[in-house]
């Protein structure tokens, strides 16, 4: 049995720091890639309150490829440049979005959607995949949870 419980007294980058390391232990030395994505969603879940959709999209042959996720049924494939998702992959850049209605080509994949963060997941320079998170609550992510995602994107390049 896995438990990786999050403290919930614990400030955001210590947090973070125990979600990358929780992440660390359960992908080191696993090569499947698929595996590896979905108990990283499962661990964004366990980890970080007030989500509705945390996953992953895949970089496939020039469009972002729906992958591993929590949350409800999401739109399969996004197109280079659309949406916050596909801005994140052309751009190689996290995109921190504090309300969705004001993002110009949102893709609203669950109406409940209000904010969104999304890190794009570099190997060599190429953007591979992007982890997504969506929120209920409007300006639900900051910059620690950027800087946290963006370690856990790190940690993952060779993993997924
Ligand atoms: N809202 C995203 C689409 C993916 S879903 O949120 C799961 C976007 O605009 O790219």
């Amino acid at each position: 049995m896995y438990d990786f419980a999050p403290d919930p007294s614990l400030a955001k980058p210590e947090r973070y720091r125990q979600l990358v390391a929780a992440a660390d232990a359960l992908t080191a030395g696993e090569p499947d890639s698929v595996a590896n994505m979905a108990n990283v969603a499962a661990l964004l879940w366990e980890f970080l309150p007030d989500l509705n959709w945390a996953g992953f999209y895949r970089m496939v042959e020039g469009e972002l490829v729906l992958g591993p996720f929590v949350g409800r049924p999401a739109c399969i494939r996004i197109p280079l440049g659309k949406g916050v998702c596909g801005t994140a992959a052309s751009q190689g850049e996290t995109q921190l979005v504090k309300d969705v209605h004001a993002f110009p080509g949102h893709i609203a994949c669950d109406a409940a959607s209000q904010s969104e963060l999304v890190v794009p997941v570099l190997r060599a320079g190429t953007v591979t995949a992007v982890i997504d998170l969506d929120s209920p609550l409007t300006a639900r992510f900051d910059h620690d949870d950027a800087a946290g995602i963006e370690a856990l994107a790190r940690l993952l390049a060779d993993r997924i």
